[in-house]
């Protein structure tokens, strides 16, 4: 990407696009395209096929989507599937329609079947069935990778689907009813330390275990793969298979231990209570990072200190607790 390229960020308020925007603005991009829901809705197909035959972005990011964790899911299955399929489907069919160079579409791990071989290679995408409380919005995101690989092989674009692994950071959604489980956990941390509490509650049974990626190494990553050279990045671009990449750190740890770590990082030294009646997921998600590895990327935040990170952020954009 030249410094004066148009690169448009879909959902650049998001975790994802926010960081991404800022890594782009960090290596002195200048013609960022950057719109606010209220300003492009992408799930209005005649505003955002306006919007690309007007403003011609170069290079897309989509990092647009309806997420959210376990509880969103299972109560809005319609419209995890419904908005993700519109936003993407506009996004993608006006990239090819109005030239753009390369679009990178951000999916996400549940993608892959609950039960599959770990650490999870791309290879095993549509192998065995999905985990059942995400299964709207991963059938989604595979309608997505489908549609890079079909337009790539019947259009000749240069469309590649990213699978990062669980994001936090800063811009993370902390309202329980919606949140992912990291900042979940932080926001219990903060609240039981501020309220004197001796005991925290962490759902489920504390045993899955879960890889979590910092969204500055996301974004790091993102940019790193789609400024590859060209025969490296028809690599992986192969019309035999998805146009797919795994995004991670390559460890995992179990809720228990990732409780802790947390409780240790805002400073609540009280009990933890597993609340074994509510729903956890997938045993467990790591991703193979061995494809994004052998590239020449690997992320490089530690846990420690991307929880630092968020509770900072946290604590001065959301007035989270007091220090
Ligand atoms: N968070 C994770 O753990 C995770 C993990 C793996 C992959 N991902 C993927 O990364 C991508 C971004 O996730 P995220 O965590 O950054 O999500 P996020 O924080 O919820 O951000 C999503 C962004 O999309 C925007 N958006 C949603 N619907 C829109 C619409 N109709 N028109 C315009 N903008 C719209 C939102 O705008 P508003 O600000 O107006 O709501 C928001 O800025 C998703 O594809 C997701 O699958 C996320």
């Amino acid at each position: 990407m030249e410094k004066s390229d148009r690169i448009f960020v879909a959902g650049h308020r998001g975790v994802a696009g926010s960081a991404i925007a800022r890594e782009l603005e960090r290596r002195r991009h200048t013609n960022l395209l950057l719109k606010t829901r209220s300003e492009l809705d992408l799930m209005d197909q005649a505003a955002v096929d306006r919007f690309f035959a007007e403003d011609r972005p170069d290079y897309v990011f989509l990092a647009a989507a309806k997420v959210g964790g376990i509880l969103a899911n299972q109560t809005y299955p319609a419209d995890f599937i419904r908005d993700n399929l519109e936003i993407q489907t506009n996004v993608i069919d006006a990239a090819w329609r109005s030239g753009v160079k390369r679009l990178l579409f951000l999916g996400s791990s549940c993608i892959y079947p609950k039960l599959c071989p770990q650490p999870i290679k791309e290879e095993y995408l549509l192998t065995g069935p999905l985990e059942s409380t995400n299964r709207a919005y991963a059938i989604a995101k595979i309608a997505g990778i489908e549609m890079c690989w079909s337009y790539n092989r019947q259009y000749g674009t240069q469309f590649l689907a990213a699978m990062p692994t669980n994001l936090y950071g800063p811009g993370d959604n902390f309202d329980l009813q919606k949140s992912h489980v990291l900042p979940a956990l932080i926001r219990k941390a903060a609240e039981a330390k501020a309220s004197g509490e001796r005991t925290m509650i962490v759902w489920g049974t504390g045993t899955p275990r879960r890889e979590l990626l910092y969204s500055d190494d996301l974004a790091e990553a993102c940019v790193f793969l789609m400024n590859l050279a060209d025969e490296r990045f028809q690599l992986l671009l192969k019309p035999e298979e998805p146009p797919l990449i795994n995004i991670g750190t390559g460890q995992d740890l179990s809720i228990r231990e990732l409780a802790e770590l947390v409780c240790r990082g805002v400073g609540f030294d009280g009990r933890l209570e597993f609340d074994t009646t509510k729903p956890e997921g997938t045993p467990q998600k790591l991703l193979d990072v061995a494809r994004i590895q052998a590239l020449g990327w690997r992320a490089s935040t530690s846990l420690e200190e991307g929880i630092r990170l968020t509770y900072e952020w946290a604590k001065e954009s959301l007035a989270l607790t007091p220090a």
